[in-house]
């Protein structure tokens, strides 16, 4: 892998908090930058969005169609990586995004987890019980990192969106990346349900994630709202005011933007409050040393 590729989960196990919006808009912008300001010694201008939700979302976010490429295919040695990219460039539709790739997911990823995580299993209970002798057991975190690893190091930056849950995939991605990026959601009255305070909603919203957060990503923010300053705070006082980045606002475009049929933010709404605070955050990941 090459040293200076910077590869990041983008992590929440809540639903619905913005990590897509934040891996797809982040990784627009990483591109964008790329191509502008290239710097010395980057692998490469180009960056990459790998899917890791049978979701599917990111796909149908950046407006292009998979054709049977799916990240399944790669952890069941049905090719590789390189085979399954998708270059999203959609210039055709006045949409140019040269150096932008998606690795992407469909419903077989569910299948397939189940699948490695039932025979690693049987492989290390087999193992325990000294009934198999080949040695050849490869875990997930193998898998993840022979197949995603050397790949990478054409990539400046990759980001792994990840599914709202913490199954025993998401070890293998902490194995794979440097850092996580953590959107939370401070709209307090949509997760007041969930919790009665605002310090147990972010530690039901944070539980889990064992890797290094490099920055906490406040979103749906609503500066009049009260209860969402108080979340707002509670984060900064929790992680510390450099790793929490400038919140961004519930806004309307963000919402229009994913339901376009593709247009990423900055395509469908280039100069809207919730576009320059993704801005911001691109920057702030390009810039840092
Ligand atoms: N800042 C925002 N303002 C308004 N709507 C937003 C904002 N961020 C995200 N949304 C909308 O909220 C919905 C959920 O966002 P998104 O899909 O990014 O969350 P997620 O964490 O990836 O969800 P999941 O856990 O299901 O993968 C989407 O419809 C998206 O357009
Ligand atoms: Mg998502």
């Amino acid at each position: 892998m090459a040293e200076k590729t910077r590869i990041f989960a983008v992590v929440n196990q809540k639903g619905g908090v913005g990590k897509t919006t934040t891996s797809i808009t982040v990784a627009y912008e990483l591109a964008r930058l790329c191509r502008q300001d290239p710097q010395p010694g980057a692998p490469s201008e180009h960056v990459l969005i790998v899917d890791f939700d049978s979701q599917g979302n990111c796909a149908h976010a950046l407006g292009v169609a998979p054709n049977g490429k799916n990240l399944a295919n790669v952890l069941l040695g049905n090719g590789s990586v390189r085979d399954n990219l998708i270059n999203v460039d959609r210039r055709d539709d006045g949409l140019p995004r040269p150096n932008l790739w998606l690795l992407p997911s469909d419903q077989q990823l569910a299948a397939v987890k189940t699948r490695l995580i039932m025979r690693e299993a049987v492989q290390s209970a087999m193992s325990m019980m000294e009934l198999d002798q080949s040695q050849e057991q490869v875990p997930i975190v193998e898998v993840m990192r022979a197949e995603i690893g050397p790949i990478a190091g054409r990539f400046a930056y990759v980001l792994i969106d990840c599914p709202p849950s913490h199954d025993a995939f998401m070890n293998a991605v902490y194995n794979l990346v440097q850092a996580a990026i953590v959107p939370v959601k401070v709209d307090y009255l949509s997760t007041v349900g969930a919790a009665q305070n605002i310090e147990n909603i972010r530690k039901a919203q944070m539980s889990g994630i064992n890797v290094r957060i490099h920055t906490v990503v406040p979103t749906f923010y609503v500066q009049r709202q009260v209860q969402d300053n108080m979340m707002l705070e509670a984060l900064q006082n929790a992680y510390g005011i450099r790793t929490v980045a400038e919140p961004i606002p519930r806004s309307q475009p963000v919402a229009e933007a994913s339901a376009s049929g593709g247009m990423t933010l900055q395509e469908y709404a280039p100069d809207s409050p919730a576009t320059q605070a993704y801005r911001k955050l691109a920057e702030r990941l390009y810039y840092e040393q």
